[in-house]
């Protein structure tokens, strides 16, 4: 697969191959008729083939001379979406490796509605041809050797679409960003490789964004007992990462959370049978929020200041580890019982919301957590459970996942469910002994840490934050979730 994609500003004279699209009428559509003509009806008899069905993402090539067409299908003309279109981008990247393409002029003229606007409908498309193009390969000995690296350059027949093509490959590149170091592997990404990531995100951005690191004796002046307590047992030290990007003239400030449990094994409430495979993707909340930041640094220029918030840990086991029955008394004065050493995303949660208020004095919270595994029984991987205290910050993000394709869905959190969080022998406790609405109880425990007149939202990503099977444009792995979803609400928060 391509290493590196590049939107060329001006058509491309002699492309390796020409990608046409048509829906599943199989008609020629009125763009591609001259190079129909120039190819001596080649493209109307591909389209007249048994095999060709027009099915979304399905692709066939023609070659005719020395030029090379790629047929590549779009599905039902009113089913036509972002959703799809993101496919269909992934479709033809991967086609057009397979051919062994390395230019390639995509014919766009005419094929969006009125419903779908061009500019929108181009940044899916090429976010699906960005998406699909990720691959994570760092660790094997075979690609280290390889060492050259193969490239794609692309040009649209309509040159207004130029922005909105680079604009969809910027926000895949920031959402793989995120899933390659969501992809790296405990030993490597620990709290303080993680630390540094952002640091040097904060570095490249050119002084947009600011990063600074809370450790040490500095967790116990700030007050952040979660970090602590969780991160007590392992070699690889809690911390806060806090990245701050402030534009000229704002207003309004919103704060991202993200969950950054850099491996979660339960702790001495151990998981068990097969349960720890794959909590190197706990972490994911936190590096959504980074590939937030990256689409900052890259991609998208919010009016809004934004504020990120990771708290990280590792969730280990020694004789210095925190305990079930341990109470913790955080900077709010909301005491906590540990009933469950293994419900520890809640606890570092707690102090970055808490903190956050505090300290920053957001207009809006969004976090974003690798929380239960009840959400991935309750929802699986086709959306995040959404949780949210305020419409128009719901409104705000239903609208963004939308957009993005990162799927969201509305669950209740009333007040019966924060009596459930209620202790005997402190105020609350990070797990009740029940076992009812685990995804729920998570959201509840946290909405004791946020001011109460805060808009506050908390996004479960556990389902879908990385998938077992291909779900195109994305491969089993990581997903990124979170990343173009929140780079759509910042965007288009004035
Ligand atoms: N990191 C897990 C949640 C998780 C589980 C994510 C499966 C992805 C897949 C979290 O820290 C956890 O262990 N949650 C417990 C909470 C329980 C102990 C209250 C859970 O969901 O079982
Ligand atoms: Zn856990
Ligand atoms: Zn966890």
């Amino acid at each position: 697969m391509y290493q590196s994609i590049e939107i060329a500003s001006r058509s491309i004279s002699k492309p390796a191959a020409i990608v046409c699209f048509f829906f599943d009428d199989k008609a020629l559509r009125p763009a591609d008729k001259a190079l129909d003509k120039a190819s001596k009806g080649a493209l109307a008899a591909a389209l007249k083939r048994a095999e060709v069905n027009g099915t979304a993402g399905e692709s066939h090539h023609v070659d005719v001379g020395k030029m090379r067409y790629l047929l590549v299908g779009l599905g039902e003309a009113k089913k036509l979406d972002g959703r799809v279109l993101r496919q269909v981008g992934a479709a033809t990247v991967r086609a057009l490796d397979r051919i062994g393409a390395v230019t390639a002029g995509l014919q766009l003229t005419g094929l969006f509605s009125e419903a779908l606007p061009p500019e929108r409908a181009a940044q899916a498309l090429a976010e699906g041809i960005g998406l699909a193009s990720f691959d994570f390969h760092d660790f094997k000995a075979t690609t280290k050797k390889e060492g050259k690296v193969k490239s794609l350059r692309i040009a649209a027949d309509d040159s207004s679409l130029t922005a909105a093509l680079r604009k969809g490959l910027a926000l895949a590149d920031s959402t793989n960003y995120a899933r390659r170091l969501a992809a790296t592997p405990p030993n490597v990404a620990t709290t303080t490789y993680v630390a540094a990531q952002a640091q040097k995100l904060a570095r490249a951005s050119k002084g947009r964004i600011k990063c600074r690191v809370i450790k040490g004796a500095a967790l116990e002046r700030e007050k952040l007992v979660g970090l602590i307590n969780v991160g007590k047992a392992s070699e690889n030290p809690p911390c806060l990462i806090e990245l701050t990007y402030t534009p000229r003239g704002s207003r309004k400030t919103v704060l991202l959370v993200g969950k950054t449990i850099c491996y979660d094994t339960g702790g001495l409430s151990l998981k068990i049978n097969n349960g720890m495979k794959g909590m190197k993707y706990d972490k994911n909340g936190g590096m959504a929020v980074l590939g937030a930041m990256h689409a900052i640094a890259h991609a998208i220029k919010p009016s809004c200041k934004v504020v990120a918030l990771l708290p990280a840990a590792e969730n280990s086991i020694s004789d210095e580890a925190y305990r079930p029955d341990d109470i913790i008394t955080y900077l709010n004065g909301v005491s906590v019982e540990v009933t469950n050493t293994d419900a520890e995303g809640r606890l570092v949660l707690a102090d970055a919301l808490a903190w956050g208020c505090r300290k920053i004095k957001p207009d809006a919270i969004i976090d974003l957590a690798t929380l239960t595994g009840g959400v991935v029984v309750a929802l699986g991987s086709a959306c995040a459970g959404l949780f949210c205290n305020d419409d128009t910050l719901r409104g705000r993000i239903e609208c963004a996942a939308e957009a993005a394709g990162d799927r969201v869905w509305r669950l209740p959190l009333w007040e019966d469910y924060r009596e459930m969080m209620k202790s005997k022998h402190a105020d609350i406790w990070n797990s009740a002994p029940v076992r009812h609405a685990h995804p729920i109880q998570g959201a509840a425990f946290l909405s004791y840490f946020v001011d109460e007149k805060t808009p506050w939202a908390h996004i479960d990503i556990a389902g879908t934050s990385n998938i077992d099977s291909d779900q195109s444009p994305f491969v089993a792995g990581p997903t990124g979730f979170g990343v173009r979803l929140l780079a759509s609400v910042l965007e288009n928060w004035e």
